[in-house]
């Protein structure tokens, strides 16, 4: 075989792999029958039913996405974790080597402070859900790149419209700059509310961020004080 044959027959390899996960998520979730897409849009569902079905399409399409180079680098996608259901929702960068390998996000180091600071606002990871502007760890951790960034942001907008989170914590400049659609610095965009569709948003430093400068943990305690009176609903945050 030439390295032309090679070439076709991987390439044809590869076809039939993603013909056939493609066919084993269908059947996971429509059963033994084919359905046409339109006779899919007929099918009765409930709204949970519904947003399930969004869910495992999602996740198929992240976990077979090839929209920026990150593909090849990672072990595998960092999706997102907890509550679906929740209308709490936080937002930090891109998976690190840990969440590469387990496929969870916020597992390492940081993840044990972002659990510290959860807990400060009386917040457990099962009441919230937690995701990454970035599905896929960039090589060394380094910043995301605006290409790579723009190619994963529909993957967060699907989740936000299948979560449609109340309350949104912006954890660190790429999250709220992604978010917020602006480049101003962190240190403007922190100790306001803003807005996200029918969320409300605040911005705080990244844990990671903390790990590395402990100084700014007075600052992140006073922008989760303003989450939790949000969560609470205080009168005087209502604009
Ligand atoms: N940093 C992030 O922004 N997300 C993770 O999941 C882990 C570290």
């Amino acid at each position: 075989m030439n390295q032309s044959d090679l070439n076709h027959d991987r390439q044809l390899t590869d076809l039939l792999a993603n013909a056939e996960s493609y066919f084993r998520y269908f059947q996971a979730v429509y059963g033994d029958k084919i359905y046409l897409e339109a006779e899919i849009d007929s099918i009765s569902l409930t709204r949970q039913e519904r947003k399930q079905l969004g869910f495992a399409n999602l996740g198929y399409e992240i976990r077979h996405c090839r929209r920026c180079e990150l593909y090849k680098t990672r072990s595998q996608v960092v999706i997102g974790a907890g509550n679906p259901d929740s209308k709490i929702l936080l937002i930090g960068e891109a998976p690190g080597f840990n969440e590469d390998k387990q496929g969870k996000p916020f597992v390492g180091e940081a993840g044990n402070l972002l659990d510290k600071i959860l807990k400060s606002i009386h917040l457990r990871r099962e009441d919230i859900y937690l995701t990454n502007v970035l599905k896929c760890r960039p090589p060394e951790n380094r910043d995301p790149e605006p290409h790579e960034q723009k190619a994963c942001l529909n993957f967060l907008m699907d989740q936000l419209e299948l979560i449609q989170p109340r309350f949104i914590l912006l954890l660190g400049r790429v999250a709220a700059q992604a978010l917020l659609k602006t480049d101003q610095s962190l240190v403007q965009l922190r100790q306001k509310i803003h807005r996200i569709g029918n969320a409300r948003a605040v911005v705080t430093y990244h844990p990671a961020a903390l790990l590395r400068f402990p100084k700014y943990k007075r600052d992140t305690w006073e922008d989760v004080q303003i989450f939790q009176k949000l969560l609470r609903g205080d009168d005087d945050l209502q604009r």
